[in-house]
């Protein structure tokens, strides 16, 4: 039976990246003989102007019969002005609800050729190898109450809502643990339990899990200084597990340290390792359109949706080994150029890591 991908470009840098990374995935379908059909839909404000909504009933339809799907980026100034519900965003935050992707992992992986991309000295960054585990469907995105309103004294007041159940933090919890398994067995839950009731119920949960991991080494830090920790001593950390919002800013922060957040991949993953996949940088709106995009993110997304969900070790080990030697070769987008490199364009890039998947 052939195995479905949707692929989702979106917007902003979003189609030229997907495109680099389509040919790369081509070209491991048929070397690898996966035997896998691609299928071509919009998110966010492409779908917006196609669909007139960021996420259309039969785009999510194509993505719950898929088995796994391959996004861009979404959003960018021209949607920006719309209501909250109708804004790209929501496209993504609604497909990450609804195909239950609880489970996002982002890995920080310092490319030893990028020692010199990162802003921090390179004995600080050299070998790093973490991984960030955020809780993706709940939290605070997704709680509700949550409104802007008008109080009686006539000014507006706005609020959200960070609701954890018991069942949410545990199943977090495990994805964090069984990946600390896999790696260096030291996992850090990332809370801010000192003023939050959620994160005390986060804290407890997690220590309550721990008890099925006794080979595992767990512990627990405030996120204001996980945020410090990351950048004075981050080879410290293995595993980070932590939630929807603190994942995200702590992935935007750990992507620094490894030179360009144009390197970072992620999987979404749901209790099935049914997942999306998807470059952890945004659409980047000020450089669409100039084919000068680093497609790496969203080619090593490729390689994570291999080893995942299609349980293809080896095709994804090729992929990862191809973009090492076209880093090797000294090929650089801007984002990650130094002194004495090749600067090339995004085509170039995905067709240089394409030409060395062949060469293998
Ligand atoms: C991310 C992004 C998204 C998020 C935005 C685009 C809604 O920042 O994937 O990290 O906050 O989850
Ligand atoms: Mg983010």
């Amino acid at each position: 039976m052939s195995k479905q991908i949707l692929i989702l470009p979106g917007d902003g840098i979003g189609p030229e990246i997907m495109a680099e990374a389509v040919k790369v995935l081509e070209a491991v379908n048929r070397d690898h003989d996966l035997g896998f059909e691609l299928v071509h839909d919009d998110l966010g404000g492409a779908a917006i102007d196609r669909y007139g909504v960021p996420l259309a009933d039969e785009t999510l339809a194509r993505a719950r019969a898929a088995d796994a799907v391959l996004l861009g980026a979404v959003g960018g100034p021209k949607w920006d002005k719309l209501e909250r519900d109708i804004r790209p965003e929501r496209g993504l935050l609604k497909i990450r609800s609804a195909l239950g992707l609880f489970g996002n992992l982002r890995p920080a992986i310092l490319y030893p050729q990028l020692a010199e991309a990162s802003t921090l000295k390179p004995e600080v960054v050299s070998g790093l190898d973490i991984l960030i585990v955020r809780e993706l469907t709940g939290g605070i995105y997704f709680g509700s109450p949550r409104e802007t309103r008008v109080l009686e004294n006539g000014e507006r007041q706005a609020f959200d809502t960070l609701p954890y159940s018991e069942g949410e933090i545990r199943r977090i919890a495990r994805v964090g643990f069984d990946m600390a398994r896999l790696r260096g067995k030291k996992l850090c839950s990332v809370d801010k339990a000192n003023v939050l009731e959620s994160s005390r119920l986060w804290r407890e949960v997690v220590e309550e899990v721990a008890k099925d991991y006794p080979d595992v080494e767990l512990s627990h830090m405030y996120v204001d200084n996980a945020a410090m920790q990351l950048v004075r001593a981050p080879k410290q950390f293995d595993v980070i597990v932590t939630d929807n919002m603190f994942g995200d800013i702590l992935s935007d922060e750990a992507s620094m340290l490894t030179g360009s957040i144009g390197m970072l991949p992620s999987a979404s993953l749901d209790a099935h390792n049914k997942g999306m996949y998807e470059p952890c940088h945004g659409s980047a709106p000020d450089i669409a359109g100039q084919g000068v995009a680093n497609p790496l993110a969203t080619i090593l997304s490729v390689a994570m949706m291999l080893r995942y969900t299609f349980g293809a070790a080896a095709a994804a080990e090729a992929i990862e080994a191809a973009v090492g030697q076209v880093l090797d070769q000294g090929l650089r987008t801007g984002d990650i150029w130094s002194e004495g490199k090749q600067r090339v364009g995004t085509r170039e890039m995905g067709e240089a890591v394409v030409a060395a998947l062949v060469r293998r």
